[in-house]
């Protein structure tokens, strides 16, 4: 633990080297006490006491304060930023966490993505003696979860997901046919040298078996390549297959003798979803990774929306303030954004985007995400008029130095690189926080905890 913060503090400081003396960058402090942005998690509120009734968010991200510097002039900004999302904790998630949060004004996408790379490359450079790729590899949002089911893939690995739904177009699986007649699709995951490793009890009821289970999938439809080139598996889909599609399939797949294809059916969400945790657990159980190879990718062209199917209604896939692709202004509601991730090895190290710098394109935005023009001047009016007052164009980036200092540790979760950090009960060990206060304390905050 001691030397994991020693080398955090190392980090940061070739941080503030490379942006301040390198780049001209200033950090600037954004205040704690703020206004609920909308990042995607639950806000932790503060009451406030002179004011009964209010509250205080603390802020999940500086972005907005970030933007509205930008609007002031101060055209390389940077902080190290601690943020505060109320959100379900897992190995990479704190409540608290800290971002290396940074924006530049007049700065093009291309320009921005090589500054960073740039940094990066020289922290693993001086940390670890590693040499990442320049430039590092690109894969749209579209092509990596075709490819991955993910938009966070680990390349250190093959094991490419294939859509082999044309295979099954006219089959008489009807478990298939059903969910082609409705829109959905049938993936398949071909695993090499995997039909001796994994029997066929274990594929219907063995680890496997329950990671599929866990990404919410009903079944593992499976299939195995035999010595003589014949399939066996689940039955009915085997014998579904006529010859013609049955080469189509191993084609698609690059099956061949003593393969195991998995396959998942279904909306392209959950398809996506349960190959991407299957390419994963297979990969670790067979022992796929190589642990001396270094996968650092940009993730670009995410789509601007997705569909909350829960809500019904489309929600920002990063944040409603990222700018569109000029090239998709048509349809706002399905264009490409701006934005891109940074991801090494399977871990989202970092995200942003080129903004929005105009009034009326943000107010469309907020309006496609279901933010009345009521709503939208009571919460961002300060933001809209601050991009009426000609806002330069602008774009950022923001780490999490967490997650980028256990990658460099080595260590599987952010909780080895925080000192004080909470547990997964989102509770602080060492002052058992939170607790209960003192009955005068919520009487002054006009507060009740009934
Ligand atoms: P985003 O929400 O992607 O972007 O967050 C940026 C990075 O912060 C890290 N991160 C976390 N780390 C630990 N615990 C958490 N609970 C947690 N949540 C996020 C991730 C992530 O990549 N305002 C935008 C950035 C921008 O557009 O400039 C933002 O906050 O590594």
């Amino acid at each position: 633990m001691h030397s994991n913060l020693m080398l955090r503090h190392k980090v940061v400081k070739l941080i503030r080297g490379y942006l301040e003396d390198v780049h001209g960058f200033i950090e600037i402090e954004t205040p704690i006490l703020s206004r609920s942005t909308p990042e995607g998690a639950r806000d932790y509120l503060v009451p406030s006491r002179v004011q009964p009734g209010t509250f205080y968010a603390l802020p999940q991200s500086p972005q907005l304060f970030k933007q509205m510097l930008m609007v002031s002039a101060f055209d390389k900004y940077y902080q190290i930023a601690r943020c505060f999302r109320d959100e379900d904790l897992r190995a990479d998630r704190q409540p608290e966490f800290t971002q290396l949060d940074m924006e530049l004004a007049f700065t093009p996408l291309e320009d921005m993505l090589r500054l960073n790379e740039n940094l990066i490359r020289w922290i693993f450079q001086e940390i670890k003696g590693i040499q990442l790729p320049n430039p590092f590899p690109r894969l749209t949002y579209a092509e990596a979860m075709s490819r991955y089911g993910s938009d966070k893939p680990d390349l250190r690995f093959d094991l490419e997901l294939k859509d082999v739904s044309n295979v099954f177009s006219e089959s008489t699986f009807k478990v298939f046919t059903d969910v082609l007649a409705s829109g959905g699709i049938v993936k398949a995951l071909c695993i090499p040298a995997g039909a001796q490793r994994y029997s066929n009890t274990a594929l219907k009821k063995g680890d496997i078996y329950n990671e599929t289970v866990k990404s919410g999938a009903k079944g593992l439809p499976f299939l195995k390549v035999l010595d003589n080139g014949e399939i066996e598996g689940v039955p009915a889909l085997a014998s579904s297959l006529d010859p013609i599609n049955k080469e189509l399939l191993l084609r698609q797949c690059s099956a061949r003798a003593g393969d195991l294809i998995l396959f998942s059916v279904g909306p392209h969400t959950s398809v996506n979803k349960t190959l991407d945790r299957l390419r994963v657990f297979i990969a670790q159980d067979l022992g796929l990774i190589d642990n001396s190879a270094h996968s650092i990718i940009w993730i670009t062209d995410f789509p601007m929306f997705e569909w909350n199917n829960s809500e019904q209604r489309l929600e920002a896939l990063h944040h409603p303030f990222t700018a569109p692709n000029p090239e998709d202004m048509n349809d706002l509601s399905t264009a490409r954004a701006l934005a891109y991730d940074m991801v090494y090895n399977g871990v989202e190290i970092g995200g942003g985007s080129l903004r929005i710098y105009k009034r009326e394109v943000q107010e469309k935005v907020l309006q496609i995400v279901g933010i009345t023009p009521k709503q939208a001047e009571e919460k961002f009016g300060y933001l809209l008029e601050a991009l009426d007052m000609g806002a330069p164009p602008h774009g950022g980036i923001a780490y999490g130095l967490d997650r980028l200092v256990m990658l460099l540790t080595g260590t599987n979760s952010i909780r080895d690189v925080i000192a004080f950090p909470k547990t997964t009960a989102a509770q602080c060990a060492l002052t058992r926080t939170p607790s209960e206060v003192d009955p005068q304390q919520l009487k002054d905050l006009s507060l009740s905890t009934q």
